[in-house]
């Protein structure tokens, strides 16, 4: 039996009071629609159907492995769902339908309603919670215990309004007979929309048997529709993920001011300072100390790594290398082993090689270091003319005396010392000595004659 997945994204948020639709904010540095797309994945299903409308072409560039269905009009979640008729109508199978603004739904929670729809012999399942009645959600109604239908809070009289079991708006279907069903949806109600909600009623009212999968908690299911949900779903993910690594040997010294993304890996006995926020595809290995106050994104960090205060995005570090404080380090650098990059230093897609030393205030960009090399403070790779960059290759066990200016593209051969001060324009050959800079001049005596002439202007 197949399984598919149907994620209504196409809602424009109006509560968000943002020009961006509501599933492309993000929750804990992630966009709502990519931790529902990367849960679905992971539960393994059959194809996911994510319909879009309210911008887009923004949902669509965030995710892969999908197949967007054109909502044009928002007229209500069963008009989106009627929207993905062409493409899944006429498939057997168990149909999942999901809200795009639940985010933190799990694919375990999904199993059970799965699980729960199919050992009930179900054609239509609502999942449902005991709610606070200040919600607004759907009233489960039900009739000897039965679920006969689903009424939206707009639409309950003053008594239904009083039922605490809640529609968290994911639902478990035969597929062909939502389709059926989606058919006889009407918009006569009080928002003139069409309601997926509906289709329960329907079903039940056409013999087929519909139920509830009550969950216990609501966390996973509450739903944002404004910022102040949005900044409490961040939150509880945080301490949710958090306390994930802490229980797999991750130090995190402040769980409440340490922001770690879903998709992130940590190793055992790695300590976590306060201030980092980790996101992306990260991964840090173990025994390494990070932070306080970094900020990495899809970075790949090996074992043994010590980094504080820093930046990192798009790049790899190998076993043993410290970096900080204050480093920033962009597209696409790979730092060797044991390599030592101090403070202010800046590297731009830059290798650079095992046991090398860019101890202070330099920027290295668009360039290949080799092993045991010196850059001293305040070097600089000059990679740009204004339109085009060019590249850097200093060879294994250069001393690059402070403040260089490296005008590339040049190299700079094995062995080779460069003096300070030194500009840099010609290839600098194996074992070389270079120095590139006026010679001093000292007149002796001088400074007598400067004190002079200073005071006769005074005088004037
Ligand atoms: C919905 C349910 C309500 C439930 C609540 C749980 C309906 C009619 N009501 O209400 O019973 O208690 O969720 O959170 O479904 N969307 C579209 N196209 C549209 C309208 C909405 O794709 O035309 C998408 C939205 O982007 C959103 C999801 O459907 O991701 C839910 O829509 P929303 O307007 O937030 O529904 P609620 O009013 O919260
Ligand atoms: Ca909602």
């Amino acid at each position: 039996m197949k399984t598919y997945a149907v994620v209504m994204a196409a809602g424009k948020g109006t509560r968000m009071k943002s020009d961006k639709p509501k599933v492309v904010h993000e929750v804990l540095y992630k966009p709502m629609i990519c931790h529902i797309v990367d849960e679905l994945k992971g539960l393994g299903v059959d194809g996911i159907y994510v319909i879009v409308g309210h911008k887009a072409q923004e949902v669509e560039k965030l995710v892969d492995g999908v197949e967007f269905v054109l909502q044009k009009e928002q007229l209500g979640t069963g008009h989106a769902l009627m929207q993905a008729r062409s493409v899944l109508g006429d498939k057997e199978g168990t149909t999942i339908v999901l809200n795009g603004d639940a985010p933190l739904i799990t694919k375990e929670t999904l199993k059970g309603l799965i699980q729960y729809h199919n050992d009930h012999h179900l054609q239509g399942t609502v999942m449902t919670c005991d709610c606070d009645l200040d919600k607004k959600f759907g009233r489960i109604i039900k009739e000897n215990d039965q679920v006969t239908g689903i009424v939206e809070y707009k639409d309950c009289s003053p008594e239904q309004i009083q039922i605490k079991e809640m529609n968290v708006g994911e639902y478990c279907f035969d597929n062909q007979a939502l389709f059926k069903a989606l058919e006889k949806v009407t918009n006569d109600n009080a928002q003139n929309e069409y309601y997926i909600t509906d289709v329960l009623k329907i079903m039940n009212d056409d013999h087929l048997n519909v139920g509830g999968y009550k969950i216990a908690d609501l966390a996973e299911v509450g739903g944002i529709n404004d910022r102040v949900e949005l900044a409490e779903a961040t939150k509880q993910l945080q301490l949710k993920v958090n306390k994930k690594h802490l229980l797999n040997g991750v130090n995190i010294i402040d769980i409440n001011n340490t922001y770690i993304g879903v998709d992130v890996e940590i190793g055992p006995d790695t300590t976590i300072e306060p201030g980092c926020i980790i996101k992306g595809k990260t991964t840090i290995g173990s025994h390494c100390h990070i932070g306080p106050y970094c900020e990495f994104d899809n970075v790949e960090i090996k074992d043994h790594v010590e980094i504080k205060f820093s930046v990192i995005a798009d790049s790899i570090i190998e076993n043993g290398v410290d970096i900080g404080p204050y480093a920033r380090l962009r597209n696409h650098c790979h730092i060797l082993e044991n390599v030592h990059m101090g403070n202010f230093v800046e590297m731009k897609k830059a290798t650079f090689g095992k046991g090398s030393k860019a101890a202070h205030l330099s920027y290295i960009g668009d360039a290949t270091v080799g092993s045991d090399v010196n850059i001293g403070c305040g070097t600089i790779t000059s990679n740009y003319d204004g339109k085009n960059k060019f590249q850097t290759v200093i060879e294994d066990n250069v001393f690059v005396g402070c403040n260089s200016n490296l005008v590339a593209p040049v190299t700079v051969g094995k062995n080779a010392f460069i003096a300070a001060g030194s500009t840099i324009t010609d290839e600098v050959h194996e074992d070389a000595f270079a120095i590139a800079r006026s010679r001093q001049v000292n007149k002796e005596g001088y400074s007598k004659v400067l004190e002079e002439k200073r005071n006769q202007i005074n005088k004037k």
